[in-house]
């Protein structure tokens, strides 16, 4: 017949046309009468009968349901009169085929069959449901091709058709649908292209059509999508560049392109999306370099470019994206240093590159990390000692695969999944590893020695240690003759590992270092302190509480506390880390003694030696105090305050800067003996960060800090 001399491609465009003949505009004058006639009259119409009696035939419920009206069944909603707007049937178990005589529903404006085991097509009459605002029929097992019957349906806005076997292509006919606002077709079979008619869907705020077999390149009216902000075309076979176009549909928040064939370059029209905040690439064939202009999306919360053949260095502007969570550029082509500098990353990943350098270490960085992965590179250099200590979050660090050197900071055992494989570490292996960590972190480190799964030799006894620390110390040949005599070296800024021993508590959730006579226990100072009664309460820092406790052992200590609306505050979180890790990383006779910490869900503290005629500032005030510091104490308060100063701006390496020294920050002991404390907004300097001139702290006090260090050392860094 006819459909014989058609080529097989226009059968579609046929039937839309018999349909339209056939159906249209027939069925829409017999339905109205019958709506009318339902409208009319107060008793059951016959149209209320005919819709009971369809819905009856679908076998969607059971069978000895009132036949008369539909209305009060389960999940069918009626209009006043009496006819069907809603039919709802989700998660029915339904199964069998899509089939129900749509002719008598004119006025359904919601169907929803989703999650049910529906098979077989989606019927093309679906087309006659004018009204059709909602359409859900996800999850479930429907085939055969996207009904291009639904072109007709121009009421409507929500489309899930996501999990079926729907195949075919998209027909073009979809850009018919002016008021479409949401469109998944997720997890199909569907082939061929996106139809460019998708650019007529301005109203379309979310299109999902991820987890298809889609191909072809992405027509570039995808840009005339101006309300578009979630775009998800993962897992597709597309191919071609990501169009420049793309910059127009200003309002994107979502767009995701991963699992593609997409290449070309990243256009810098990406930098035009303001919005942004989820822009995944990753798993194409992506080359060229990271546009630096994509770090002025200051929204941006996860970045994902990973498994591209993105080449080049990472820009440095990417420390712009202030509140970047996420960042994976791991497997590309990537050389230069390590990023630096961004403050809210919680997933790190830039694993499988050629990037070299050694790892930042830097203030801000890392205190929200969970997940770093920065193996297979060419990093260098030893691991930062505070890396452990200072994320208290980090529960996953990678760093095989690298050319890192030196010993392992003992604070990195409590690090969940850590993996330092393949490495030049050396050194004895910190107590502790064995328990926690499986055989294969550590291997392919030839020079380590100790405890650990019988895999490496027992470190070398005393006489060779002492040799071991004379490495650690190499630079500082001056201090050989105190280590032999076995003197302690209390002026030199090296963290030292043999000090300190890491402990844990009964439930494993307290992380702490303590040097205090060996040993504190968390029970004791609970008890010393009445739980932190207010009795024991001596003043208050920069934040949390300081508290005197006398241990049972007789010795007094200082606690300050961070109380926990404090805790939950990332700024005050901050300063507590801060104290710890610059506290744990120096010595020095006129630098307040940190002998321990505590991080736990409850109870954060810190331990500190106590000091008897507490800060300088209530000295001055008091007027026997005041007197009682004379002169020559006086002129000894500001040498010991200028040695540690010294100390910590010349001899640590990175420098430390308090920046607050104030007299409230300055304490006594009972023999007056000057003890900087209040290490909360101190910093490490960055020997190339040019923020050497950043003002925090008591604002009044920093010039005199500055006189101070300016009169009696040349070199001024504060
Ligand atoms: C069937 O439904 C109608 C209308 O809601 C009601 O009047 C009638 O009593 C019902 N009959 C039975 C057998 O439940
Ligand atoms: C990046 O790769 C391209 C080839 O894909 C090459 O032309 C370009 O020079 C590379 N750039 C860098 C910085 O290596
Ligand atoms: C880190 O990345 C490498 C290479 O991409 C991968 O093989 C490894 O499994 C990752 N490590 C973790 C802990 O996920």
């Amino acid at each position: 017949m006819a459909v014989s001399s058609l080529s097989i491609s226009n059968i579609p465009i046929v039937a839309w046309a018999i349909w339209i003949f056939l159906c249209g505009n027939c069925l829409d004058n017999a339905l109205h009468q019958l709506v009318n006639v339902a409208a009319a009259s107060g008793s059951i119409s016959d149209l209320q009968l005919e819709q009971a009696k369809a819905l009856q035939e679908t076998g969607w419920w059971p069978s000895s349901t009132n036949y008369s009206s539909a209305c009060h069944w389960d999940g069918i909603t009626c209009n006043d009169g009496g006819s069907v707007t809603s039919i709802d049937r989700s998660l029915q178990g339904l199964g069998g085929q899509l089939k129900l005589n749509f002719s008598f529903f004119p006025n359904l404006v919601s169907l929803n069959l989703s999650r049910n085991n529906l098979q077989g097509h989606i019927p093309l009459e679906i087309g006659m449901l004018k009204n059709l605002t909602i359409l859900y029929l996800y999850s479930n097992m429907l085939v055969g091709p996207f009904p291009f019957t639904i072109g007709h349906l121009t009421n409507l806005e929500y489309v899930f058709l996501d999990g079926n076997k729907i195949n075919g292509s998209i027909p073009p006919e979809i850009g018919m649908l002016k008021n479409l606002t949401f469109l998944s077709l997720s997890s199909n079979m569907l082939v061929g292209p996106i139809p460019s008619t998708i650019g007529h869907l301005t109203n379309l705020r979310s299109l999902y059509l991820d987890r298809n077999k889609i191909n072809g390149s992405i027509p570039s009216e995808i840009g005339m999508l101006k309300n578009l902000t979630t775009l998800d075309l993962s897992s597709n076979m597309l191919i071609g560049p990501i169009p420049s176009t793309i910059g127009h549909a200003t309002n994107l928040k979502y767009f995701y392109l991963g699992q593609n064939k997409i290449n070309g370059s990243i256009p810098s029209e990406i930098g035009m999306l303001k919005n942004l905040t989820d822009l995944f690439l990753s798993l194409n064939i992506l080359v060229g370099p990271i546009p630096s202009i994509m770090f002025h999306l200051t929204n941006l919360r996860s970045l994902d470019l990973s498994q591209n053949k993105i080449n080049g260095s990472i820009p440095p502007e990417i420390g712009m994206l202030k509140n970047l969570s996420y960042l994976n550029l791991g497997s590309n082509a990537l050389t230069g240093p390590i990023l630096s500098n961004l403050t809210n990353l919680e997933y790190l990943d830039l694993s499988a590159n050629y990037l070299n350098g050694s790892i930042p270490y830097h203030q801000d960085n890392f205190y929200w990390m969970r997940d770093v992965n920065l193996s297979h590179n060419c990093i260098s250099g030893e691991i930062p000692v505070a890396l452990g200590i200072n994320v208290a979050h980090l529960s996953s660090l990678d760093l095989s695969y690298n050319k890192l050197t030196g010993h392992i900071p003992p604070s990195l055992i409590y690090i969940k999944e850590i993996n330092l494989s393949h490495n030049s570490l050396k050194g004895q292996i910190p107590n502790g590893f064995d328990k926690h960590h499986k055989s294969h972190t550590l291997i392919g480190n030839r020079d380590l020695c100790g405890q650990f799964k019988n895999i490496f030799p027992p470190c070398p006894k005393s006489k060779k240690s002492i040799i071991t620390k004379i490495e650690i110390f190499a630079p500082i040949t001056t201090f050989l003759g105190f280590l032999v005599i076995g003197g302690i070296i209390l002026s030199r800024c090296v963290f030292k590992e043999n000090q300190l021993e890491l402990r844990e508590s009964k439930d494993g959730n307290i992380f702490s270092i303590w040097n205090y006579d060996g040993h504190i226990a968390y029970e004791d100072i609970i008890e010393a302190t009445e739980n932190f009664d207010i009795r024991y309460c001596i003043g208050t820092g920069g934040y949390g509480s300081v508290y005197k406790a006398k241990l049972p052992s007789g010795n007094v200590i200082a606690l300050k506390k961070l109380h926990q609306r404090e805790a939950e505050n990332p700024f005050f979180f901050g300063s507590f880390i801060n104290e710890v890790r610059v506290l744990t990383e120096i010595r020095h006779r006129n630098i307040v003694k940190l002998h321990g910490f505590c991080v736990h869900k409850r109870c954060k503290f810190l331990i500190y030696e106590y000091m008897e005629r507490g800060s300088l500032f209530c000295v001055l005030r008091n007027i026997d105090e005041a007197i009682e510091l004379d002169w020559s104490k006086r002129v000894n308060i500001i040498k010991g305050i200028a040695h540690a100063l010294s100390y910590m701006h010349h001899e640590c390496i990175p420098s430390i800067v308090h920046r607050d020294i104030s007299s409230n920050n300055i304490l006594l002991n009972s023999e007056f003996h000057a003890f900087i404390s209040n290490f909360g907004t101190a910093k490490l300097l960055d020997p190339d960060s040019s923020n050497q001139t950043l003002v925090v702290g008591t604002y009044s006090y920093i010039a005199p800090g500055k006189l101070l260090i300016g009169y009696l050392y040349s070199k001024n860094v504060i």
